[in-house]
């Protein structure tokens, strides 16, 4: 079942019913201000931090779902009778309904009565703030008599505080209303510098910042007493809830449509110059005015709106494709990208299911998130690799959270997961083989955030290789630390005490006895990417000793790591097996088999394709392919949180969408075309939108887990748009099956694509060239035969074009001889 269709053409997903299985949300913002929204105008904003500097107020795991948000009541005023053209909050039946997600942008348009209105939301590229367009137009044949309701509720900054700290926060809450601009202002008096408002562009019949005011007296969204009078109460907050309400009466003619425009936004004020006029405590506007006044006015909303599609056309076109598949194009061309620049902006802070008030920046995430949006802002991505490297601790090991307001490690969770710093290596690989700039390598970059201690980026690459190499366990492979890349398995921990976090739990065990075969696989595909860059820097004896360690660390893999059809997971503090057939349960991982055919173990002897083959009977399902198997039925100490999860979610055995594209690109390494875009397909959300009712989450987007066979929720996904599963399918479809990925030394072409696909044309700029690629199948196989506007090029790589050269047509016959 479908609760709406892909716009492909606008690069809209339109949702044709309001009441989706859960919402579906979309994001505002693309620099600092940011904010959340679903299909019926739920979520909330932030200025930079969701934590820290929160705009306006969101209740997490609320009934009735995702109530609060960027309302408008439309009242006629003939009948008295007010709905939400949005559905929520009143929920009143809609004559007609949809909402168009966008690239930064949202649309819901509806009509009732008569009366039909549209809705934009956007946030300007630049600013900080966002705009609501909002037009009505009177499709009856007499006049209209309406009254317009706005409303948001201002949350009082430290949205963690906000939620808990009632016997200060009820006191506290400031506005002023100026030139009928409401201004949010709690704890501005002090120690704030910042403010938020929220202007009308039309004149006002009233307006209301008190919330219960607003409501009156235990009513809610659904049913305020302000608008069901069609009256403003003009209350000040003063204390309790602060609330932002302009109300606008219109009288339209038949046919006539007007337009207002709602923005909210957030100021700061030079410390030294926050009054107007100095010595009182009225907030100085003298910067912010200008501001508002600008984007009140349609033309420049126009403008704004304009820039915003031409940033995403030029964030959208440095990858498109055209192949057979319309589920493919549209995750390719628009959807999967957004969500990596989602991901890039968002870590795992703010969606409906992260909080906005928990983590920080993972280091392993934001490393992995990088894959996937390196070539579209490749100079944020920069920026990002040198701020994580900056946390480094000087032994080489990682700060597990960054934090992105300070820049800093976060103390609280501390280190200790031993894949960390490996994922370094990999994040700083692509960032050049997108952009050709070695010259990051040599950027000073400190330790631990320590001034004083920098080094060059280089050094922070051969510490991670030595982290793991200083600590290896009995077999000779890694030890695991608090967990590897699966942040529940924690073989060291041993918590037994209720609600304790797994993640800073003290460690049971000296952590000198378990081991883990993922990071090995890591290592080995670590260790060779930074032969590579020793190679093209001319260090010949680093590339020997780093491809002689990815050896050793390969046949201790072979000896130890390896069960007989597949790779070993790990081995516990009493050093048995994790993922072998001898286990009861959680006989088999799917994390090393990518991992390690990744790092191009078992491509020459047959044993890769006999560990996708076992991946294959043992672990994939019509939904993904499971993160492990046999689910454990039980919680075991010995083992940590992924034994917590009931059997078939999470970390137990659920699809754990991040990992199934290892799977897919391991199947492309072994020329499995077929089977990696079957794998891509099970779990493409665009592909999924058919049983939307199973599946659940939003179409357009995936998903951190989809529900194991372990369960009866099979298919059902959950915690969509924030995860690592974004970037690592991105690189699977676009890199791998596709085959499009850049290398140092220019534009490799590797399609591993279907059979029965004639071919597929793409464009990808690549190095400041545009490169037109016409792929034609031949005959089977992926043998590549390449010719660069012409003329036939030996092997698969495209060279890097002259200076002066910025488009080129590659031609690639694949299957050829
Ligand atoms: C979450 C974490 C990620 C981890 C994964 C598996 O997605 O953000 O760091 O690798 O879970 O546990
Ligand atoms: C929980 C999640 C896991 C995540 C970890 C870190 O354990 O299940 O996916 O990586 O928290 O916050």
């Amino acid at each position: 079942m479908r609760f709406g269709h892909f716009d492909d053409e606008h690069r809209e997903y339109v949702i044709t019913q309001p009441d989706t299985p859960l919402p579906w949300i979309n994001y505002l913002g693309s620099e600092d201000y940011f904010g959340l929204i679903s299909n019926t105008a739920g979520g909330y904003s932030f200025y930079r931090d969701a934590r820290l500097r929160r705009l306006t107020r969101y209740r997490y795991n609320n009934v009735p779902f995702d109530n609060g948000g960027r309302y408008i009541y439309v009242r006629d005023n003939a009948s008295g009778a007010f709905w939400s053209p949005s559905w929520q909050p009143t929920r009143t039946a809609l004559d007609t309904y949809e909402c168009r997600h966008g690239m930064g942008y949202t649309t819901i348009s509806s009509s009732k009565d008569g009366i039909a209105t549209e809705s934009r939301y956007f946030v300007p590229i630049g600013e900080n703030l966002e705009i609501w367009q909002f037009t009505v137009t009177n499709q009856r044949e007499t006049e209209a008599d309406l009254s317009i309701f706005s409303l948001i509720e201002f949350c009082l900054w430290d949205a963690n505080d906000d939620a808990t700290n009632y016997q200060r926060n009820f006191n506290i809450g400031q506005v002023e209303i100026e030139d009928e601009v409401i201004y949010h202002k709690t704890e501005y008096r002090e120690r704030r510098d910042h403010v938020a408002y929220f202007a009308c562009s039309e004149p006002l019949a009233g307006y209301d910042t008190q919330r219960e005011d607003f409501l009156g007296a235990y009513r809610g969204w659904d049913d305020p007493a302000a608008v069901a009078d069609g009256v403003s109460r003009n209350s000040e907050a003063l204390g309790w809830a602060p609330i932002g309400s302009h109300h606008v009466k219109l009288t339209l003619a038949p046919g006539e449509s007007r337009r207002i425009v709602f923005v909210l936004g957030y100021h700061e004020n030079p410390k030294d110059a926050k009054f107007d006029p100095p010595g009182s405590q009225r907030v100085n506007k003298i910067t912010v005015k200008p501001v508002i006044d600008r984007y009140l006015r349609p033309e420049e909303v126009e403008t704004a709106f304009a820039e915003l599609a031409a940033y995403w056309d030029g964030i959208l076109g440095v990858y498109q494709v055209q192949s057979p598949d319309p589920d493919t194009d549209r995750m390719v061309n628009v959807w999967n990208a957004y969500q990596c620049m989602v991901t890039f902006n968002m870590s795992r802070s703010a969606s409906f299911y992260e909080s906005g008030i928990g983590r920080g920046l993972g280091f392993r995430d934001s490393n992995q998130d990088l894959l996937g949006f390196v070539h579209q802002v490749p100079e944020r991505a920069r920026r990002r690799t040198l701020d994580l490297a900056a946390t480094q601790l000087e032994t080489g090991g990682a700060y597990h959270q960054y934090q992105p307001l300070t820049k800093r490690g976060n103390d609280a969770v501390g280190g200790g997961f031993n894949d960390d710093p490996a994922w370094l290596i990999l994040g700083v690989a692509a960032y050049i083989k997108e952009t050709g700039d070695w010259s990051i390598l040599d950027e000073p970059v400190t330790y631990d955030s320590k001034p004083g201690s920098e080094q060059p980026l280089y050094e922070h690459l051969q510490r991670s290789v030595t982290y793991t190499l200083d600590r290896l366990g009995p077999h000779g492979l890694p030890l695991i630390g608090r967990a590897d890349w699966n942040d529940c398995l924690n073989l060291n921990i041993f918590s037994a005490e209720p609600g304790e976090s797994f993640q800073v739990a003290p460690l049971a065990k000296d952590g000198t006895v378990a081991e883990s075969v993922f990071i090995a696989g890591l290592f080995c595909l670590a260790a060779r990417e930074l032969a590579d860059i020793a190679e093209h820097r001319g260090l010949a004896d680093e590339v020997t000793r780093y491809l002689a360690e990815a050896d050793k660390m390969e046949a201790t893999v072979w000896e130890h790591g390896w069960d007989g059809a597949w790779f070993r997971r790990a081995y516990d503090a009493f050093r048995r097996p994790i993922g072998a057939a001898s286990c009861n349960e959680g006989q088999i991982f799917i994390e090393p088999q990518g991992i390690c055919i990744m790092a191009g173990l078992g491509l020459n002897d047959g044993r890769a394709v006999q560990t996708l083959d076992s991946v294959g009977e043992r672990l994939a399902t019509e939904h993904g392919i499971l993160l492990q198997q046999p689910a454990f039925s039980d919680y075991q100490l010995r083992l940590g949180e992924i034994s917590s999860y009931p059997p078939g979610f999470k970390e137990n055995a659920s699809v754990f969408c991040h990992t199934n594209p290892w799977i897919m690109i391991a199947e492309a390494i072994v020329g499995r075309g077929d089977l990696a875009y079957d794998y891509y397909k099970r779990i493409n959300p665009s592909t999924r939108e058919a049983i939307s009712e199973v599946h659940r989450c939003e179409p357009y987007v995936y998903c951190q887990t989809i529900a194991g066979r372990d369960t009866p929720k099979h298919g059902e996904a959950k915690n969509s748009w924030l995860s690592g599963t974004a970037a690592w399918n991105y690189v699977a479809i676009t890199q791998w099956i596709l085959g499009i990925r850049p290398a140092y030394d220019g534009l490799e072409i590797a399609p591993v694509i279907p059979a029965d696909w004639d071919g597929f044309t793409a464009t990808r700029i690549f190095r400041g060239v545009t490169y037109t690629i016409e792929v034609e199948r031949a005959g089977p196989g992926n043998a590549v035969a390449l010719a660069v506007d012409g003329k036939p090029v030996a092997g698969n790589v495209v060279p890097l074009s002259p200076d002066g050269v910025d488009a080129a047509t590659v031609s690639v016959t694949l299957g050829a001889g």
